[in-house]
């Protein structure tokens, strides 16, 4: 039998490494795709070490359509299970005097994302099965202060793993979207994070296999306790919520 493959977009992210070591260990070959693809290099040789699968790289930016167009054209065959794990948390200050910056940050998070999946979906439609998970956040639930250019782009790519779900559902292919909450990352070094909360990567990279290839959950928090956390913030009332500093 033939194994089963999983791209991982976005395979320098320690997230994406995360989870392409629990495929990978569960007998799945793995394509990471990176922006430079010597970055993504030690990744690739780290999965396949371990695991003895097949690993490799292709060239991918978000950000452009030429990039895009290539990487479609030199996917084949096409992924069973696809992760988009690509985004920028960026400097929300910066972003509000620098439009470029603020673009990036809401194109890296949303746009580009989106439209890498929405170009796979088409093809798995076409082959009738498959698998689309995208690595959202908490931080798209309710926009705060400190960075709602991140939020609210995250918030338009869980709004668009929604859609896109409710439109594939009855064709076969499955929508996975992933609130991970906190995780020590390079995203977050420097970050004081509360260890009850923070996840660490192959936390994520276990829940994610779980939730996307054996209970097929549709939203996951990775720690449980999450839903609680954005329960409440969700309930505060917004003539209270925008007085505070969040
Ligand atoms: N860490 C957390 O606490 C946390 C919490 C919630 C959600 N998340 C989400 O989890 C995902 C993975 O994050 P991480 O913590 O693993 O951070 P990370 O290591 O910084 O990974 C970010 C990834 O995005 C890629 N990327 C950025 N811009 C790109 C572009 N234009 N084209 C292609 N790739 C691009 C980076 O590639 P380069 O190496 O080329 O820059 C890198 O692979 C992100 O979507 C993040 O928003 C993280």
């Amino acid at each position: 039998m033939t194994a089963r493959t999983l791209l991982v977009i976005g395979g320098t992210s320690d997230i994406g490494l995360a989870i392409a070591r629990e495929y990978a260990a569960h007998g799945w070959d793995i394509v990471l795709t990176a922006r430079n693809p010597d970055d993504a290099a030690r990744n690739a040789a780290d999965v396949q070490t371990r695991s003895g699968r097949a690993v490799r790289v292709l060239p991918f930016d978000v950000l452009s359509a030429a990039s895009r167009d290539e990487l479609l054209t030199n996917l084949e065959p096409l992924p069973d299970t696809v992760i988009c794990v690509v985004g920028v948390l960026g400097d929300q200050a910066r972003g509000e005097s620098d439009p470029a910056h603020a673009s990036e940050i809401i194109r890296a998070n949303f746009e580009g994302p989106a439209l890498i999946l929405d170009a796979l979906a088409a093809r798995m439609i076409t082959r009738g099965n498959g698998t689309l998970v995208g690595i959202s956040s908490v931080a798209g639930v309710r926009g705060r202060g400190s960075n709602y250019l991140y939020g609210s782009a995250k918030a338009g790519f869980s709004a668009f793993l929604s859609g896109l779900r409710n439109r594939l559902a009855p064709k076969g292919v499955h929508v996975l979207t992933v609130l991970p909450g906190f995780v020590r990352t390079r995203m977050t070094e420097g970050l004081k994070l509360p260890p009850p909360i923070t996840a660490n990567p192959a936390e994520v990279g276990r829940a994610v296999f779980r939730a996307a290839e054996i209970s097929r959950r549709n939203v996951i928090y990775v720690r449980a306790v999450w839903r609680l956390i954005m329960a409440i913030i969700t309930a505060i009332p917004e003539r209270i919520f925008k007085t505070l500093k969040l």
